[in-house]
């Protein structure tokens, strides 16, 4: 029988040193490694391929994925996953590392149910939105790209005297605003997870105009749905002259972190050493409380990630 990797949803940096380990760590341990190309779409149009190492050579310092990825709505189908099961039975595969979110990993669950297709989930997503783990591959490197763009930002700002109100991606989730937005030294911080005072915030930024400030930047996350309203307010209520910028999907390339290759490295040697020791397994490998582990994917699905209280607490200045 032999193992394959896949990618699916978001890209995400980390996932081609992922690939990588995979490869490597199979052809070390004399298994037959296969590459799914295109995600859930690639099963099922079977795009799938006999890895080798010229595959995987020198892709640990490259963003996204060198297999692609895709969000697949056929996959929902059972028609379709049927196909993609007798395309996994005609390669002998029977075991899979997915790499993606947790919608990926519900769908793998589903496959799981319908044909006992073996798999561990990598959880990679700049989101940082799965339930079970506090670690998603790409997030250090997408907090690093805003940061980046945020520095850059901050030039032109005190060059002009204005306010930029900064959009971060994240889906429903604030945690890229939070971290770059404590990170940055920010004045305003916009995120599902806390409320905001908006005239308490512009009085405060007032009077600390009035004694110099020359530049704000405010970090809203597209899951607070706000980007445009806080531009406005800084504009018509506090009177700063206020831009806005969407870093969009910036965020989602550049070359992986050293902290997100090394999280790579870890997550992939743990998923291939664990699908090879198990007959019956659909796990996720998290990272929590700084240890690695597993868990099921009924355990991933059974809960909403929530953002660490301590971390929140350190927005406190930016919201009132
Ligand atoms: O889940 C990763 C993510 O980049 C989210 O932050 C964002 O909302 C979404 O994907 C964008 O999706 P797409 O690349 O399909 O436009």
């Amino acid at each position: 029988m032999a193992i394959a990797i896949m990618c699916s949803g978001g890209d995400s940096a980390g996932m081609n040193p992922a690939i990588k380990t995979f490869v490597d760590r199979a052809l070390v341990l004399g298994e037959i490694p296969y590459l799914i190309y295109d995600g859930l779409e690639g099963i099922i149009d079977n795009q799938i391929k006999l890895a080798t190492h010229e595959d995987v050579g020198g892709i640990v310092h490259k963003g996204g994925t060198i297999l692609r990825s895709s969000r697949s709505k056929r996959f929902f189908e059972y028609a379709y996953r049927e196909k993609a099961y007798q395309n996994l039975q005609d390669l002998e595969i029977d075991k899979v590392v997915v790499l993606g979110g947790d919608g990926s990993f519900r769908a793998f669950g589903q496959f799981y149910k319908d044909f006992g297709i073996n798999f561990i989930g990598i959880p990679a997503t700049i989101d940082n939105d799965i339930f079970g783990t506090d670690y998603c591959l790409g997030v250090d490197t997408a907090l690093n790209v805003i940061r980046v763009a945020i520095d850059q930002i901050r030039d032109t700002a005190s060059s002009f005297r204005r306010a930029f109100v900064v959009e971060t991606m994240g889906r429903d989730c604030g945690y890229l605003a939070l971290v770059s937005s404590v990170t940055s030294g920010a004045e305003v911080c916009i995120i599902p997870e806390l409320s905001y005072d908006l005239e308490s915030l512009g009085k405060r930024l007032q009077a600390e105009i009035s004694e110099g400030r020359i530049y704000t930047l405010c970090i809203v996350s597209e899951g607070a749905k706000a980007t445009n309203e806080i531009a406005k307010w800084i504009q018509d209520d506090v009177g700063m002259q206020a831009r806005v910028t969407i870093l969009g999907h910036t965020q989602r390339g550049g070359n992986p972190t050293v902290y997100d290759r090394l999280m790579a490295f870890k997550f992939a040697r743990m998923a291939v050493d664990k699908l090879l020791a198990s007959d019956q397994v659909h796990d996720v490998v998290v990272h929590k409380d700084s240890e690695f582990d597993f868990v099921s994917i009924e355990y991933i699905n059974s809960g909403k990630y929530e953002i660490d209280p301590e971390l929140l607490q350190l927005a406190d200045r930016m919201v009132r």
